[in-house]
């Protein structure tokens, strides 16, 4: 296996900095050669970190990480989610017992939940909890809370175990850089940042563009050195970009060999401001 960044998490645990995103991957029979064959490229350059959801395609794309994983489960670190209506006592631990189901393992890395909805948080965290006294989960985390959010997490029992807040974060994206960043760096936790490239909207930027025909890189790989490179401010980040294609998966695994300067960081801060003031989370 390659060597590739680490990130770690409250618990102590090394992640992969770059993973894999898996939304829409596993819904159609005509791709699933190709969206395997690249998830486990990306296994094998060390993107060992998985994003998935019981939401995507309605377990589909749980089912195409199963078999990703399949005979190497020891390889992955497997995240998915349970949907905020499922996220009660009963239901949380039904709805893992269906993703571990549809994943062929005996264990999820990292349960999400996927964002807040009407079920008490603290009902939630128990929940969590209990899944992970009985081993059906290893950690667990959230998805798309805001800062008021996690300070009341925070105050729950068993809210400090929370190991990530999953995030819309990329260069276009930079709210969360006012408030929430800085109070996840002031706990030590990482964020883990979703739609890294904006559904690849991002590579036409022409700042983008220019940037990384100035700097030798594509337009991926330098949004993707950007969010991992370390900044005041802000916690480790972890980027999870989604490609269905391997040769996509190449290219941006090499982005977490490229440590980009603080005089290219500055350039990609003039181009794609930070904020300048608070602004509601936002979320795709
Ligand atoms: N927690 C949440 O609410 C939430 C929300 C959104 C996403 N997520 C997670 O985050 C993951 C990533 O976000 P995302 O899928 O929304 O968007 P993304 O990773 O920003 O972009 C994915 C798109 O970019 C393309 N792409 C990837 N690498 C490329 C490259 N090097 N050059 C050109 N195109 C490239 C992909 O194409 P191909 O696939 O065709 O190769 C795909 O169309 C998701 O898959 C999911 O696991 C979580």
């Amino acid at each position: 296996m390659n060597r590739m960044n680490t990130v770690l998490l409250p618990c102590g645990e090394a992640v992969s900095a770059l993973g894999m995103g898996t939304w829409c991957m596993g819904e159609s029979p005509a791709l699933r050669a190709q969206e395997l064959a690249a998830l486990q490229r990306g296994l094998d350059l060390g993107c060992t970190l998985i994003d998935t959801a019981e939401m995507y395609g309605d377990g589909l794309a749980e089912s195409l990480v199963g078999e990703a994983v399949r005979g190497r489960r020891d390889d992955a670190f497997i995240v998915s989610k349970v949907y905020p209506h499922n996220a009660t006592a009963r239901g949380t631990a039904a709805a893992c017992e269906r993703s571990l189901r549809r994943l062929g393992t005996d264990r999820i890395d990292l349960y999400l939940l996927h964002w807040r909805g009407n079920v008490p948080l603290a009902e939630t965290l128990a929940a969590l909890q209990s899944l992970r006294q009985a081993g059906k989960i290893r950690q667990f985390g959230v998805s798309n809370l805001d800062l008021a959010d996690m300070r009341e997490l925070w105050a729950l029992p068993g809210g400090r175990d929370v190991q990530t807040d999953q995030l819309l974060y990329n260069l276009g994206r930079r709210g969360i850089e006012w408030d929430l960043l800085p109070w996840m760096a002031g706990q030590r936790m990482p964020v883990m940042a979703y739609s890294p490239i904006e559904q690849a909207r991002l590579l036409e930027a022409p700042a983008l563009v220019a940037f990384g025909r100035r700097h030798g890189m594509t337009p991926a790989q330098a949004a993707l050195a950007w969010l991992l490179a370390p900044a005041d401010g802000r916690p480790d980040v972890i980027a999870i970009p989604k490609a269905s294609h391997a040769a996509r998966v190449e290219e941006n695994a090499a982005a977490a060999g490229i440590m980009l300067t603080a005089a290219q960081r500055a350039e990609l801060d003039a181009a794609f401001a930070p904020p300048r003031g608070p602004s509601p989370l936002e979320m795709l």
